[in-house]
């Protein structure tokens, strides 16, 4: 589902990715995790293609994007990843469902096409009476449901998500994790975390672990466990 292979990015003189490899499956959900500063937000920018590597390559989906003109690039983004930010960026003039509508449009949905899909994960969220309400009127868990919603409209293959759940309490925390594994079940989406949130890495079917620019392979894990 994806395939990196060599991925190197530097900012300036500041090398922040070394030489990425990895491998993720379809249906796979993987969460990474590692100090501040390690690259791990510009890995999943890369791999959202929202940001393009200095060398290496990155197939997602069958499709290897570091081959695509930034005009197909946006497009395949719309169609095939969905993103989850730490801070839910919803539009606040918007209501719930129009937010949700918005990737659609954008897509070129018809705007009943729209509306019928954002209301099927409006109520797959357990959200149905909240369609009508601004970001301002719904609570904080409220919000991210909205904004994973907003992600899933156009049926993507990948969602990445860069501390979903790092502005929320415990319990919508737990909500949030178990809607991840539900969705998976249900539409079979790839999802990539980056979390610092040892309860979700924990659960999830792989945890990479990233340091300094590189990922730790699992022989060095286990070293470091022993030590
Ligand atoms: N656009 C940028 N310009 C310059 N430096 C950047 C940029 N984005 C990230 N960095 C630097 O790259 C390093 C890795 O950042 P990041 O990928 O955000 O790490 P993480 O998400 O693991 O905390 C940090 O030192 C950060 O300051
Ligand atoms: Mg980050």
């Amino acid at each position: 589902m994806i395939d990196i292979k060599g991925i190197k990015k530097s900012f300036g003189s500041l090398q922040v990715l070394k030489g990425i490899d990895l491998h993720i499956d379809k249906g796979e959900i993987v969460s990474i995790v590692g100090p501040s500063g390690a690259g791990k937000t510009t890995l999943l920018q890369i791999i959202g293609t929202l940001d393009k590597p200095d060398s290496g390559t990155i197939c997602v989906d069958g499709v290897d994007v570091s081959s695509l003109s930034s005009a197909k690039l946006s497009d395949f983004r719309n169609k095939h990843i969905g993103f989850v930010f730490q801070f839910h960026q919803l539009l606040p003039e918007f209501t719930a469902i129009e937010n949700i509508m918005i990737p659609a449009y954008i897509g070129g949905a018809s705007k009943s096409e729209a509306k019928k899909r954002a209301k099927e994960l409006l109520d797959f969220m357990g959200l149905a009476d909240r369609a009508s309400h601004k970001p301002a009127e719904l609570s904080g868990g409220e919000k991210q449901r909205v904004a994973v919603a907003r992600a899933l409209i156009n049926n993507p293959a990948v969602i990445l998500a860069d501390e979903p759940s790092g502005s929320l309490d415990s319990k919508n925390k737990a909500e949030l994790h178990q809607l991840f594994f539900d969705l998976r079940d249900k539409f079979g989406q790839t999802f990539v975390i980056v979390t610092h949130d040892e309860t979700l890495a924990s659960i999830t079917d792989r945890t990479i672990k990233m340091r300094d620019g590189m990922l730790e392979t699992e022989e060095q894990q286990q070293t470091l466990q022993e030590d």
